[in-house]
């Protein structure tokens, strides 16, 4: 495949070999904070932007043509796998999203196990268009087994995922049954997107706080790891989590190449803990809310402490927030750029 590649700080820091200042891009940089987004998303649901490449591609470019960042991710959605594989999703205003049909006992799986990861044609015919777009790496991703099973079971977003942990908990043995079938699906899923060229993958497993160390090393560590030696094999593999400080120690044992942090890290205490992975993170995306000044104050925070790590990239700790101000995302940039 041609590739228009010309800014690769992103894939030097993935190999430990930034010799310049960190690169960096954002969680949800492509989303409703531009008005370029927003103009779009007022003729369209959520949905169909996800399911036509030409739009894909389009806004997965548009935070490149006005902020320098080092990296883009595709645009999509997590929970387009399990909507691909036959459960009925939409995307409600100020809700998020809700499946229809959310799943309520084992029986509710037989179907999806006809469905098939070729159904996201839309995502790689979209994987393969922004690469022809763009200078700088695209990033894949996909959600982790336990974060993408807590919707299909609550059904939407929850504050507890209490049904997921009650599943979990009562009747582990099929629960596991959806874990195995989903990491059979994102390994497939995400070996494709490899195929298809993108530079690396992150795999979001958000929710994985809401289980106890000894629930996660059983219900969510063997799944993530079988998808992380897969997909490594092709390209190196991210992994995010809100709970990425609090499982740190167990996290390290996954053998992804890099682990995206969420606010509650000292990055560079774990730094120390871990010299040999690379770490994304972790601006609290509350203080792109504040003046460009006080963005730029506590950007510096971090990038001093990271100072001259080839192996770090800058992020935020979450998603970028729909408030946050276009003048503080460029401050953000030109501090990490210009110190
Ligand atoms: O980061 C990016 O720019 C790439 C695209 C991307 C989206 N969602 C776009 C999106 C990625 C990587 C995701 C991941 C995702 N989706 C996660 C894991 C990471 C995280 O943020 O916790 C989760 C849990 C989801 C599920 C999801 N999608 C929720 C809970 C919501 C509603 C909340 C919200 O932010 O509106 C979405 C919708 C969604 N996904 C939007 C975008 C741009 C907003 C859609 C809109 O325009 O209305």
């Amino acid at each position: 495949m041609t590739t228009l590649l010309k800014n690769t700080s992103f894939i030097d820091a993935l190999h430990f070999k930034n010799a310049g200042t960190p690169p960096i891009w954002l969680m949800r940089q492509a989303g409703r904070y531009l008005p370029e987004y927003r103009a779009i998303r007022k003729n369209h649901t959520f949905m169909e932007m996800v399911k036509n490449p030409k739009i894909v591609c389009e806004v997965t470019a548009q935070p490149l043509q006005r902020f320098k960042f080092d990296a883009a991710i595709l645009f999509s959605d997590i929970l387009m796998l399990p909507h691909a594989l036959g459960m009925p999703l939409e995307f409600k205003e100020s809700v998020g999203p809700v499946f229809q049909s959310p799943l309520n006992t084992i029986e509710d799986l037989v179907p999806l196990k006809k469905g098939s990861v070729s159904s996201l044609d839309y995502v790689f015919e979209a994987i393969e268009q922004i690469q022809q777009n763009i200078d700088v790496p695209l990033i894949g991703f996909a959600g982790a087994p336990f974060t993408v099973a807590s919707y299909m079971i609550e059904g939407g977003s929850s504050k507890t995922l209490a049904k997921t942990k009650r599943w979990l908990i009562n009747d582990k043995s099929s629960f596991l049954d959806i874990m195995e079938f989903l990491t059979e699906k994102t390994i497939e899923y995400l070996n494709k997107q490899a195929d298809l060229g993108v530079a690396a993958v992150q795999l979001f497993d958000t929710w994985a706080g809401a289980l106890s160390e000894s629930q996660f090393r059983e219900c969510s560590f063997p799944y993530l790891k079988r998808i992380i030696d897969s997909v490594s094999k092709k390209v190196p593999v991210i992994l995010f989590s809100k709970a990425a400080t609090a499982f740190a120690q167990v996290f390290q044992d996954l053998g992804a190449a890099g682990i995206a942090f969420d606010i509650n890290a000292n990055m560079a205490e774990q730094r120390k803990k871990m010299p040999s992975i690379v770490l994304q993170g972790n601006l609290d995306p509350d203080v792109l809310l504040a003046d460009p000044e006080i963005v730029q104050k506590e950007a510096g925070k971090i990038l001093d402490s990271m100072k001259n790590d080839p192996g770090f990239i800058f992020n935020l700790g979450h998603g970028i927030l729909p408030e946050t101000p276009l003048e503080s995302v460029q401050a953000l940039i030109d501090k990490v750029r210009h110190g």
